[in-house]
């Protein structure tokens, strides 16, 4: 699928991007070295001020770079880029330059200095207002400074699935695609009591 133009949304859609859980690749840098890593265990925590929680083992490169830069973007890539989710979460930036691996793109993100990846089909800036240690991973509380998301996928909620299915984890090498938005339908009292009468 080709890739569209992101544009700005208002923080408080961060949430929205996050609604079905879908896994994200994290970036982070400190002096000009930026890094990528993919991240399951992300989630909204408040609307006002917006912010998203990520829990992040302390032997992740990824965790110095944003305990020492302050920032990091949260991005979100559909299935056809699956390999390179996968990737990223299975080899460190220590060992290897993940970008050029897992053929993914570093671009200027719209606030901070942290690149975002051209691939995504949506992103989210934060910076890190707390660093909280819960059990053997911490995690980190990211304030929202600006989200992109391309608005064919995405409106106050994502609207393609069919044609741009997020990817979930599952476990090991395996991931689900969320390939379908539903509708849940509160029946009116008279629908209700039409059905109750055709019984
Ligand atoms: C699907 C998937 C989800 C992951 N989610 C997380 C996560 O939420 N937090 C975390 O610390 N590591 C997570 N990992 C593991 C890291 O991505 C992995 O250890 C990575 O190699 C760390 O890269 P880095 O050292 O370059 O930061 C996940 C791995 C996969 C494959």
């Amino acid at each position: 699928m080709a890739m569209g133009r992101k544009e700005p949304r208002e923080p408080r859609l961060a949430a929205r991007l996050l609604e079905p859980g879908p896994v994200v690749l994290v970036t982070a840098q400190y002096r000009a070295h930026p890094n990528v890593m993919t991240a399951a265990w992300v989630v909204p925590l408040s609307l006002e001020p917006m912010r998203i929680g990520l829990a992040v083992h302390p032997s992740r490169l990824t965790h110095e770079l944003m305990t020492k830069g302050e920032y990091f973007t949260l991005n979100i890539l559909t299935l056809e880029h699956l390999l390179a989710i996968h990737l990223c979460g299975i080899l460190s930036g220590r060992d290897v330059d993940k970008f050029t691996r897992a053929q993914l793109h570093p671009v200027d993100a719209l606030e901070v200095d942290v690149p975002v990846i051209e691939e995504a089909v949506a992103h989210i800036e934060c910076g890190v207002v707390a660093r909280l240690s819960l059990g053997d991973h911490d995690l980190f509380v990211g304030e929202v400074l600006a989200v992109a998301a391309e608005s064919e996928l995405f409106g106050e909620w994502w609207l393609q699935l069919e044609e741009a299915p997020l990817v979930h984890h599952v476990g090991a090498e395996w991931y689900a695609a969320l390939t379908r938005v539903v509708r849940a339908r509160v029946p009116s009292e008279e629908e209700e009591a039409q059905e109750e009468s055709e019984r």
